[in-house]
């Protein structure tokens, strides 16, 4: 359904950063003067986002714009798969997995697998991003290949876990179906790099490309994202509108209009502080996995030993998830009285798609009965505002962005939201947020523990590495 330009109007997200000021709470804030003296700052950053979206790794800028050929694409191959299979499986890991099982949970009802399919009216969704054996023994335990459509994603066509994967997958379907395994598998890789491709192409799977400009983290907007997103029901094209509109908001010049902007110079300050911790916590169960979205691209963006100088940095800020109100058992102590090293972002909704009401009950006990006649709706609510309150009052750096909705437009607002602000803060430092290399090590000391060609040398050395030595080790 196409909304109007009102609608769109009124389902805005808003960014409240009242205390994350000094004016709110006190000598740990943060002033105007310190904003304004970051001007230059913010100019540049946006800058270097004007200058370079559509090009190099900032490709996904456009994904709002330019996809609308494969959105139909998209949408058709969904429709089929929705008609003719139960479940719909992902293969992928990091980026290539985070935004789908993000969107799934923010948009899909919150118990999709558990309804019966003429309710559900789409496949049951897996994502699977780990390689325990467990947990592709209980996954086979759960679905019959033959009635599965498998999405194995890479962008590289080399990650050792989603290549596994597909493995045995692969594998599973030709023993069982012959030549009809491959109208099983829809690989969603590079076009013109790694091995998935060659293989998708010897074994006749129907693909879908990930743009070269764009990387893992960054790639929910293309087809790594919306295949799935498709296939589980939600209007793409209203989540790229969504995002699209948030990109236009965050070309603004100036700060305080300028959503994404605003928020990096804000993060910035509070990193130069010494505020080495993001606390991502989501009032909604439906943006519970936004915060693991969150984590990664923040995380794995700005984490950086030297800047695009070759200067050491060390940048980075650690990103944490938290959600509420389960968290305000577990975390929040932490947060309201420990170390003043940490900005939390609170996320909340207006209006949640289901009202819940508390019954009457136990008048003659008010500390229960005060309870009666509100809603989980007013409940979560208040408890979202009495933490950040509480967090105020303790002096805490605290934001809160807040959907009208959670739907298809709000979501594609947010996620944009937080890819630009990621793009703005990586600029402020000077870094480049749209590479990996710290996980080379790791990978490439797993590739000569299983014996890759070409990894010999990586081999010896990890034979000669000091062993570990029984002292240390306690049974
Ligand atoms: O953000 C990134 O680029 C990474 O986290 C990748 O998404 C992750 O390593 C998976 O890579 P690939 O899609 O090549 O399998």
């Amino acid at each position: 359904m196409a909304h109007t330009k009102e609608w769109r109007s009124s389902m805005k997200i808003r960014f409240d950063y009242n205390n994350m000021m000094q004016a709110y709470i006190g000598e740990h804030g943060i002033t105007d003067e310190e904003i304004f003296a970051k001007s230059k700052l913010a100019k540049n950053a946006l800058n270097f986002y004007k200058t370079n979206r559509g090009t190099g790794m900032m490709c996904w800028s456009e994904l709002p714009y330019n996809q609308t050929e494969i959105v139909k694409e998209l949408n058709e191959t969904a429709r089929y798969i929705c008609k003719k299979f139960k479940n719909f499986v992902v293969l992928g890991i990091g980026g290539s997995a985070l935004g789908p099982i993000a969107v799934f949970q923010a948009l899909n009802h919150l118990r999709n697998n558990e309804l019966p399919r003429k309710v559900r009216k789409v496949p049951k969704l897996y994502v699977e991003d780990n390689v325990d054996p467990e947990r592709m023994a209980s996954l086979l335990d759960v679905i019959d290949v033959e009635e599965t459509m498998f999405n194995v994603i890479t962008k590289s066509g080399s990650t050792s876990e989603t290549m596994s994967q597909f493995l045995i997958i692969s594998d599973i379907l030709k023993k069982k179906l012959g030549d009809r395994a491959k109208e099983h598998i829809i690989a969603t890789t590079s076009e013109n790099k790694g091995n998935l491709i060659k293989i998708a192409q010897r074994e006749g799977y129907k693909t879908f490309y990930i743009p070269d400009g764009v990387g893992g983290r960054f790639s929910e907007l293309c087809p790594v994202g919306l295949l799935t997103a498709a296939v589980m029901g939600v209007n793409i094209s209203e989540m790229l509108k969504g995002a699209a509109d948030m990109d236009k908001a965050c070309l603004n010049k100036n700060v305080s209009e300028n959503p994404a902007l605003a928020a990096a110079v804000l993060q910035y300050i509070a990193i130069e502080k010494g505020n080495n911790i993001s606390v991502m916590m989501p009032y909604a169960d439906g943006l519970k996995y936004i915060a693991d979205w969150y984590c990664q691209l923040w995380g794995e963006s700005l984490g950086k030993r030297i800047d695009l100088d070759g200067k050491e940095v060390f940048a980075g800020q650690t990103p944490v998830k938290a959600l509420g109100v389960t968290d305000q058992h577990s975390q929040i102590q932490l947060y309201t009285e420990g170390p003043f090293d940490k900005v939390i972002t609170f996320l909340g909704v207006d209006k949640y798609r289901a009202e819940v009401k508390i019954p009457d009950g136990y008048k003659d006990i008010p500390a229960v009965s005060f309870l009666c006649g509100h809603t989980l709706n007013e409940l979560i609510t208040a408890e979202r505002m009495a933490t950040e309150y509480a967090l105020m009052r303790a002096g805490r750096l605290n934001q809160t962005i807040m959907l009208p909705e959670l739907n298809e437009y709000t979501l594609g607002q947010l996620l944009m939201f937080f890819e630009i602000q990621t793009a703005f803060v990586g600029a402020m430092f000077n870094i480049d947020s749209f590479n990996q290399p710290g996980v080379e090590e790791g990978k490439n000391a797993t590739y000569a523990l299983l014996g890759k060609e070409g990894f010999e040398d990586k081999k010896k050395e990890l034979a000669s590495a000091p062993k570990k030595d029984a002292k240390y080790i306690i049974q």
